[in-house]
């Protein structure tokens, strides 16, 4: 294997805290730029990782740190649009700053965190992330491109995500119930990079993962519900109904519900080409995961189960 340094954009966040160790186990050397060195400090910690503070929509800055690396791995990725942060900005101004910045700078290979769906439905979410991979393909860059559904693991945005809703929330009106989703394992989403980052023969190639388990989100949330043996209603919204819950939970903070997020469930995330298989990679199942991400013991429960088989 050789030996490459690499240059993350986004690597601070879920999936690239998992990322690094990854790469930096191969014998990599990483160097992951953040808008705050300071808030993800301990992530700069060990061996062959660096860590700085970088305005990467500034061509200059991102020039200066990308020069002499072998490969750009680009993970910067947004739900909501805030502020200045549009889609436009963030997904496609970004990375056609990104290209550029690799062509000036003589770097050859990019990898390029997308979505499922990217370029479908009506979201500007999956719509700006179609636009933005249609740049990286057009461009003379040797790129790969990763397009995940939704991706569990421990502090996701989905198990962790509904089980604190449910812990406040005695009903709990749920928007597209019936949408579909496969949801994915971070650490397989992390094997399939550092699989691309180690095989050349993955240049050109654009890989949909996903997991093996096919989920309507109502079905995913009546599981969290159960598992944890709470009592709570969980109503099941009209598309009419959804709509509205959606432009008002715009304006909580945190924003937990958007127009746009609407949209984009609108489209199942489940795909047609199975990266991961491409990639020799055996996704783990979201239903063997839900204990552990609720934190329960799964040796546990396993054993409940089978106590209970034989009281049956
Ligand atoms: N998690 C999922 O279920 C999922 C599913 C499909 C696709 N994806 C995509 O996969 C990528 C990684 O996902 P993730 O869950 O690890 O994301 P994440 O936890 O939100 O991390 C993304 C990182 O991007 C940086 N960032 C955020 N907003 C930014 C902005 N406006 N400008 C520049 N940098 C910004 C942040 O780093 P700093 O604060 O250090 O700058 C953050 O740590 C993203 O592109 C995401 O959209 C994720």
């Amino acid at each position: 294997m050789n030996v490459q340094r690499i240059v993350i954009l986004g690597g601070t966040g879920f999936v690239g805290s998992r990322l690094v160790p990854r790469l930096t186990a191969d014998g990599h050397h990483v160097l992951l730029l953040s808008r705050n060195r300071e808030a993800h400090r301990q992530r700069g910690v060990g061996r062959n990782v660096a860590i700085a503070s970088a305005d990467v929509y500034d061509p200059a800055t991102l020039h200066r740190h990308i020069a002499g690396a072998d490969a750009v791995i680009q993970m910067v990725g947004i739900l909501n649009e805030s502020g200045r942060n549009t889609f436009e900005r963030v997904h496609v101004g970004l990375t056609r700053l990104v290209i550029d910045a690799c062509r000036a700078a003589g770097v050859h290979r990019l990898h390029m965190m997308s979505s499922l769906n990217a370029g479908k439905g009506t979201s500007g979410y999956l719509r700006s992330r179609g636009e933005a991979e249609a740049l990286v393909r057009s461009s003379t860059l040797d790129w790969t491109i990763y397009e995940p559904s939704t991706i569990f693991g421990p502090g996701d945005g989905l198990v962790t995500r509904f089980d604190s809703l449910l812990r406040i929330a005695p009903v709990m009106p749920l928007p597209r119930p019936q949408a579909k989703m496969a949801p994915v394992y971070v650490g397989d989403v992390v094997e399939a990079i550092a699989r691309g980052v180690n095989d050349a023969s993955t240049v050109l190639r654009t890989y949909e993962l996903y997991g093996p388990e096919t989920w309507t989100l109502i079905d995913l949330v009546r599981a969290i519900r159960d598992a944890r043996g709470r009592h709570r209603v969980i109503l099941p919204m009209p598309d009419a109904l959804g709509r509205l819950q959606a432009s008002v939970a715009q304006f909580v903070p945190g924003k937990p519900f958007s127009p746009d997020n609407f949209r984009s469930l609108l489209v199942d995330a489940v795909g047609q080409s199975d990266g991961l298989a491409q990639l020799g990679i055996h996704p783990q199942r979201l239903s063997d995961w839900l204990p552990r991400l609720l934190g329960q013991p799964v040796r546990h429960r396993r054993l409940d189960e089978a106590r209970s088989r034989r009281r049956h």
